[in-house]
């Protein structure tokens, strides 16, 4: 049985390029810095085009937004840079590796969906007032 299970995740990650971050459980925030994570195989092709994706137009009203174009596919990693106007806020994102900016449907791999949050409170504005006790003598 734990041979039969090796041998079937053996299979499904040597299909093609997989995306393991973002994630469900590690989302990105709109000041980043926000990074996707991939593998590769041989047979995959050499580059492809990062799109962030998200169904919901209240959220992304144009549903994909092109991240990053014609990414080295042996880098295994990238930092990509925020879409005109930042990025959005909200659930349900999805990020799709897909074959290059005219071949938006022709999609690689896709992310899990995951979350875009707004950028934490400035360390500065969040430090605690320090109540001080009046000294009376
Ligand atoms: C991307 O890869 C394809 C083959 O998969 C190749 O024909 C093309 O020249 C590459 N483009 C860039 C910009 O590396
Ligand atoms: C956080 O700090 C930066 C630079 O100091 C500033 O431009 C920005 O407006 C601040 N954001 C908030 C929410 O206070």
């Amino acid at each position: 049985m734990r041979t039969f299970i090796a041998a079937l995740s053996f299979v499904a990650s040597a299909l093609a390029y997989t995306v393991s971050q973002p994630s469900a459980s590690q989302g990105w925030t709109t000041v980043g810095p926000n990074t996707v994570v991939w593998s590769r195989v041989n047979t995959d092709a050499l580059n492809f085009t990062i799109l962030l994706v998200n169904q919901d137009t209240s959220i992304l009203p144009s549903k994909s937004e092109v991240l990053s174009a014609f990414v080295d596919g042996s880098a295994g990693q990238l930092t990509v840079s925020p879409p005109s106007g930042g990025f959005p806020i909200g659930t349900g994102f999805q990020v799709n590796l897909v074959q290059d900016p005219q071949h938006l449907t022709t999609i690689y791999a896709q992310s899990s969906q995951f979350e875009i949050k707004a950028s934490p409170a400035n360390a500065s504005s969040s430090v605690p007032l320090v109540t001080q006790s009046t000294v009376s003598t």
